[in-house]
């Protein structure tokens, strides 16, 4: 379909708005697919819009992956929020150490002049080391912080190359695959029409906990992802997308 394409950037996000019930849509141009430069754009406006979301006292949750790792660096000078505290959604050192959600928490918190707390737990952990972890009370305590997130900011990833990514054992990809599981975002697993099917047991924010979260923003673009972000967003949890012209045209073309 090339009708599309005619739509500039300002009538895709008032499209993808109604379509998955947002507040709000911000599109950057280009494609993280294959322009980094697009990517490092939706870092940009991912710290854009959590510099004008702050406010005294409230606590940011963040996920890691290389689009958030983009919000790093994206703050500029001049912002002291010493009395807001940034934290990791969900503990986890599986990943590369610069997308690791603790890193990316702990940078941004630098960055912006405010606090934060780690949960120093690794990834694919066996169920019953998680219960025992959960009722630690050093982790309790960040774990309450978390779930009382006033904002949340996570990435959004294809299932098939998260599940690869997070070496996850391959009955587990065959249960990915036969349950048709296309988006991954906090370690939930959706399919096409936005149902959870599947889930790796960690420790932070948990589904039931987003109901009390104010904000919830999803920040992920290009291309190949398009499938994935309509599939996370089809569950309805989010109310702010951050994407790119790349996913957006794609998001839309498909409908
Ligand atoms: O692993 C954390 C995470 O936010 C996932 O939930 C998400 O699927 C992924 O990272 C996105 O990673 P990237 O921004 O590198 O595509």
């Amino acid at each position: 379909e090339l009708i599309p394409y005619i739509f500039g950037i300002q009538t895709l996000a008032e499209r993808i708005k109604q379509m998955f019930n947002l507040t709000e849509v911000i599109i950057v141009p280009g494609d993280s697919q294959d322009d980094y430069l697009a990517k490092r754009d939706l870092g940009r406006a991912a710290a854009r819009f959590l510099k004008r979301n702050l406010y005294l006292g409230c606590t940011v949750a963040v996920t890691g992956g290389s689009t958030l790792a983009e919000m790093v660096t994206a703050f500029g000078d001049g912002i002291n929020a010493r009395d807001v505290l940034v934290v990791p959604a969900r503990g986890g050192l599986g990943e590369e150490m610069e997308q690791q959600a603790g890193v990316i928490a702990a940078r941004i918190a630098g960055a912006i002049g405010a606090q934060y707390r780690l949960l120093h737990i690794p990834d694919n952990l066996e169920e019953s080391t998680v219960e025992i972890l959960k009722n630690d009370v050093h982790i309790k305590t960040v774990v309450q912080a978390i779930k009382n997130s006033d904002i949340l900011l996570h990435g959004i990833g294809s299932a098939m190359e998260m599940a690869n990514r997070r070496g996850l054992a391959s009955e587990e990809i065959d249960y990915l695959q036969e349950k048709r599981a296309i988006g991954e975002a906090l370690r939930y697993y959706f399919d096409k029409k936005g149902k959870i099917v599947y889930e790796v047991p960690g420790i932070g924010l948990e589904f039931p906990d987003l109901q009390n979260i104010g904000i919830i923003a999803a920040v992920a673009g290009g291309k190949n992802k398009a499938d994935a972000i309509k599939a996370v967003l089809s569950h309805q949890h989010e109310s702010v997308l951050i994407t790119d012209e790349g996913a957006a045209r794609k998001i839309i073309e498909e409908n």
